[in-house]
């Protein structure tokens, strides 16, 4: 089976708002498939679609082979789930909880001992596999319920924001474990709205706004759309001509904001040298100076070629 996830028209409506709006992918196995989107842009509604929390109202999901609606406990039987809020019990330890999820899944007792070890020792967790979760961090919890997923030793993964709001540390600990899955033949699918995480994870990304998927590529394509939004927010102590500036090298595009300028490069290192001569030359004193990375709504402006 090449195609781990398939995807044809799926759609939910809440009311008048279409949450997501008939969109058609396929994910293959031993991929890393990014889910990107602002907030609101339905990535939730699909992830919960796609691991049969909640039905569709139109369109066909197959996970592992499987019709999620028909056949849900064999679509269900292989994944694993981070979801955005987390399913861990506060008023039992860590390791009650992985004992909990090994037997809602029927693994053995030894083989869950085995794995809830390996998994917490694995996220730094198996020094607190005692203490009741009510007093975990956000990040502590965070990296449970990643454990709580793969205590099936699942071959495929749905994880929701999983490093929304961790330090660089819990993060990292999740990046790590997720990266090896790859090489296993096993498969992640994840959402964020982080550009830059999906595009150090990913193998390829689906970019959703509004219910509705602007683009399915690979990481690259959506780095080099990023780079070319780069831009510099820059303002002098006295007042300078528009056309001026639009004149220096390495200036793609200017906007006004207020007192200062958005300059658009793909450049930004030899833009920083231009202005800079640009306002010795003048005499003019340069007050801010600030290199700015495009906004995911940019970015998808800029990929579909829409401004709505
Ligand atoms: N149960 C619900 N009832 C009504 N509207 C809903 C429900 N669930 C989601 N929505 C709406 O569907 C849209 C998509 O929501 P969703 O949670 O999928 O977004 P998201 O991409 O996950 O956003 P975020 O980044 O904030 O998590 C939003 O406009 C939301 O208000
Ligand atoms: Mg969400």
């Amino acid at each position: 089976m090449k195609h781990v996830i398939q995807v044809q028209n799926l759609t939910k409506v809440y009311g008048k708002l279409k949450a997501v709006d008939h969109i058609n992918f396929e994910v293959e196995r031993g991929e890393i498939f990014g889910f990107l989107g602002p907030n609101g842009a339905g990535k939730t509604t699909t992830l919960r679609m796609l691991t049969g929390v909640i039905q569709s109202d139109e369109g066909i999901i197959n996970i592992l082979g499987f019709n999620i609606r028909k056949e849900p406990l064999k679509a269900k039987q292989n994944i694993g789930v981070v979801p955005e809020t987390s399913n861990a019990y506060v008023d039992l330890s860590a390791w009650q909880n992985m004992m909990l999820m090994s037997e809602l899944y029927g693994i053995p007792k030894k083989d869950a001992e085995d794995r809830s070890e390996y998994l917490l020792n694995r996220l730094n967790l198996y020094h607190r596999r005692d203490d009741k979760v009510k007093g975990f961090s956000k990040g502590m919890k965070q990296r449970l319920i990643l454990c709580m997923a793969l205590v099936n030793d699942p071959i495929l993964v749905f994880l929701d924001e999983p490093t929304s709001g961790l330090d660089v540390t819990s993060r990292q600990l999740i990046r790590e474990i997720l990266q090896e899955f790859p090489d296993q033949g096993k498969t992640i699918f994840l959402t964020t709205h982080n550009m830059d995480e999906a595009n150090r994870l990913c193998d390829r990304v689906a970019i959703i706004n509004q219910g509705e998927i602007a683009a399915i590529d690979r990481p690259e394509k959506l780095k080099n759309t990023a780079k070319k939004l780069k831009s510099i927010e820059v303002s002098f102590d006295k007042t300078v001509n528009n056309q001026n500036l639009l004149e220096i090298s390495y200036v793609n595009e200017l906007r006004k904001k207020g007192d200062k300028f958005i300059v658009y490069t793909d450049n930004v290192n030899s833009l920083i040298y231009s202005l800079t001569d640009f306002a010795k030359a003048r005499g003019l004193e340069i007050v801010t100076l600030k290199t700015r990375d495009p906004s995911l709504e940019e970015v998808f402006i800029e990929l579909t070629g829409t401004d709505r």
